[in-house]
């Protein structure tokens, strides 16, 4: 069977689906693999490393799409909602589509994308048992997100992180507030206590509390009804306007006081919450930075803008998009690694099982045989169920 990887066609994407390290696990796993011509480049894999490994590299998109049975992309079409349409043309019929797809993105793009008869997998929808736990992309995302989010920050406030004790007098540490502290919270806490800030940190999910701690961040305790905040496969759930409201009043003390605020707060499935509206950001202190890493779900600030950079009274708002795509080079290595442990569960010799008592597939599985398959996405877009 053979793996086709195009160049990522995103604007700005500079991440690549299969870096040349996984070639040769995939071939022991009987797949062969078709690169297209530069698709490593902006990551820093050269076409001449997947060479070297056993890859294919062909010139253009078109014969990729032809020559393999299976697709991997980073953002596929519906997660690529700018440019992923021009690639509808290049499916064929019961090729494999594995990537992000967006399946909770709008019911026209996952539409399509079954039309064509392709048989997709959203790694969106990764379950989280432990099996599964190599094959979650949304974390590997999230974990370089988190990260980056921190160093964008540093790099945008107008002061340093750590305490300086010099001869020109004491610098106090850079006080951050980490408000959502999923994947990319935790990553977000360590890296700015890393580079010695002050660190704070909130969820509704009181579960995260003794993670906080254990990065040495301090846990901020609203006194919120939070018993019911998590859901069976550990998100948070969401909660009526009330609870929002009510916790808007509680944080606005801690945005205020606050150098560096990193927002990553999402429901699966929902828009963001929005926490911190223009009222709170007003008053911050000028200089203070807010990265919002919920912008493309809608943004956990009121004045985030997707995609730029807002100053509103000297507090810069980063609306934070594709964020791992800024550390592409490990942001792919991860990613890669989600794939190959992905497609060596889901094949056999070269071949697809398609074992729907597979958790791992069920969950995963999008569309198939011209239909939107996926009981959870159907029930989302509010479609019947299916036989
Ligand atoms: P996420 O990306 O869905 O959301 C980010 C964070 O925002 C979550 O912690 C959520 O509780 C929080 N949040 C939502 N609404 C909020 C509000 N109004 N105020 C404050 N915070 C709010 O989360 P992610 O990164 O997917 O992690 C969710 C949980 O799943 C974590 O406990 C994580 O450790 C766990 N997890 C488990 C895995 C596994 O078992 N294989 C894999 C990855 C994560």
């Amino acid at each position: 069977m053979i793996v086709g990887v195009p160049r990522e066609s995103y604007p700005g994407e500079r991440r690549v689906a299969l870096t040349p390290a996984v070639v040769p696990n995939l071939a022991k796993a009987g797949l062969e693999v078709v690169v297209q011509a530069g698709a490593g480049e902006l990551a820093g894999y050269p076409d001449a490393l997947y060479v070297e490994k056993g890859a294919k590299v062909l010139p253009d998109r078109a014969g990729v799409f032809s020559s393999a049975e299976v697709i991997l992309q980073v953002l596929g079409h519906g997660a690529n909602d700018v440019n992923g349409q021009d690639d509808v043309p290049l499916y064929r019929r019961d090729q494999v589509l594995i990537g992000f797809l967006r399946p909770f993105g709008t019911q026209a793009a996952v539409q399509q994308i079954a039309d064509a008869g392709v048989t997709s997998f959203a790694v969106e929808l990764m379950p989280r048992i432990t099996r599964a736990q190599s094959m979650d992309a949304l974390s590997s995302m999230a974990n370089i997100a988190g990260y980056k989010a921190v160093l964008l920050a540093a790099d945008t406030v107008p002061r340093v992180f750590p305490m300086m004790t010099t001869a020109a007098g004491t610098i106090t540490p850079a006080r951050v507030l980490v408000v959502g502290v999923g994947v990319a919270g935790l990553q977000a806490i360590a890296t700015a206590r890393r580079l010695g800030a002050v660190v704070s940190a909130y969820d509704v999910r009181p579960a995260v509390k003794e993670q906080v701690q254990s990065l040495g961040a301090k846990f901020v305790e609203l006194p919120l009804e939070t018993k019911d905040a998590q859901d069976e496969r550990g998100y948070a759930k969401a909660q009526d306007e009330a609870f929002y409201q009510k916790q808007r009043e509680l944080l606005g003390k801690v945005v205020a006081e606050s150098d560096v605020v990193i927002t990553t707060a999402v429901i699966p499935g929902k828009k963001a919450p929005l926490l911190i509206p223009a009222a709170m950001v007003q008053a911050m202190q000028p200089g203070a930075v807010i990265v919002d890493l919920a912008a493309e779900r809608g943004g956990n600030c009121e004045l985030t803008k997707p995609a730029q950079t807002v100053v509103v009274n000297g507090v810069t708002i980063l609306g934070q998009v594709n964020t791992a795509s800024g550390v592409p080079f490990h942001a792919s290595q991860m990613y890669a690694k989600n794939l190959l442990t992905f497609l060596q569960s889901q094949t056999k010799e070269g071949k697809f099982l398609f074992d729907m008592n597979d958790q791992i597939t069920s969950d995963t599985l999008l569309t198939r045989g011209g239909q939107i398959v996926n009981k959870r996405i159907r029930e989302h877009f509010g479609l019947p169920a299916l036989a």
